[in-house]
């Protein structure tokens, strides 16, 4: 048996749009039978984010091979509050994945003190998960596969020369798998109708974009440990209160990002010197463009006053009104 989805690197034109939980079902008894095949009895190792595709990815091994599916999860400690701990829940404690999790905080932040300038910082905190990710992979005997959640966009924009996608085109350090890319003739919103239907919780199918970076690149300048920790608590309210508002399905992509100086304020007649939190919300189809989504001023109100009281450190609260262009999604 062989399947278009593990073989081809080009979709067939007349393939259907996976729209429906029919059609994704279809695929799931396609495609899982013939993972089986590729992969035998031998061991796959994936690296496990929490973002869709990789979840996806994971959920199919379990379903196809089990045990034999070895996830590794890596905190680099820029992750969103929550999100570690909802991988390991959901595939640990509820799919009874094989899952390492490593709590690499320390390392990252460690090697991250001081340094201020943001593609300095995207190379540190990409090269560290490349030594973390082999460093595991080594330790462990008999891993003949690799697992990657590369979606079709991944393959088309590597072949246009658009950018080279990490996911596309090569494995780091002589490192010698074979590849099992189940999703990678699947556009991103069928991959999000897919992990659905495998049971995936919706708020994680359903997970608004979330740079590889993470807090990393929001937390403007040298990432301090407290400054980081009123930026996770910050964006997690914003995340709440968009969720409570209906905004969180219908915006493309919300957070906030906090600057490495301090304004004057007054909390209890007293002086109060705090970091601003800085709102953004944008809408796009293809991040090159972005407009600024609206928000109502109740809900501007609201947030502003949940983060001035509730986040230690943070003393005021705005709103970025610029378009890209001029100004890029992200502030770094
Ligand atoms: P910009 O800031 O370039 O962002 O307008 C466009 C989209 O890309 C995301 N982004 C990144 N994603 N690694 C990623 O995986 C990165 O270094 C990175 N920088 C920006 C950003 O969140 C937005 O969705």
């Amino acid at each position: 048996m062989s399947s278009i989805y593990l073989d081809s690197m080009v979709r067939p034109e007349d393939m259907a749009r996976i729209t429906t939980p029919e059609l994704a079902q279809a695929f799931i008894d396609e495609v899982i039978p013939a993972i089986r095949e590729q992969v035998g009895d031998k061991k796959v190792l994936l690296a496990l984010s929490g973002g869709v595709d990789s979840s996806v990815v994971a959920a199919l091994l379990i379903k196809a091979v089990g045990q034999q599916l070895i996830s590794v999860h890596v905190n680099h400690g820029l992750m969103r509050k929550g999100e570690s701990e909802q991988v390991i829940e959901v595939f640990r404690n509820q799919m009874n994945a094989n899952l390492i999790y490593i709590d690499a905080t320390e390392r990252y932040l460690t090697k991250l003190a001081g340094v201020a300038a943001p593609e300095e910082k995207r190379k540190i905190i990409g090269g560290e998960f490349i030594d973390i990710f082999s460093e595991e992979a080594a330790k462990l005997e008999g891993v003949d596969f690799l697992a990657q959640g590369t979606i079709y966009p991944d393959i088309l924009e590597s072949q246009d020369g658009v950018k080279a996608h990490h996911n596309v085109g090569g494995l780091p350090n002589g490192m010698t798998f074979v590849l099992c890319e189940p999703v990678k003739l699947l556009f991103k919103d069928e991959v999000r109708v897919v992990g659905e239907a495998l049971g995936l919780p919706h708020d994680m199918v359903y997970r608004q974009p979330f740079p590889g970076p993470g807090l990393g690149v929001r937390c403007l300048g040298a990432i301090t440990r407290d400054r980081l920790h009123a930026l996770r608590e910050a964006d997690a309210i914003l995340r709440e209160e968009f969720d409570i508002a209906g905004l969180a399905g219908k915006v493309w992509q919300y957070f906030i990002s906090v600057p490495d100086f301090k304004s004057v304020g007054v909390r209890d007649g007293k002086r109060y010197e705090g970091w601003p939190a800085i709102i953004r919300a944008v809408n796009t189809t293809d991040a090159m463009t972005a407009t600024i989504e609206e928000i109502p001023y109740p809900i501007l109100h609201k947030i502003t006053d949940r983060i001035t009281h509730e986040v230690e450190g943070i003393n005021r609260v705005v709103f970025d009104l610029t378009p890209k262009p001029i100004g890029t999604i992200e502030w770094e």
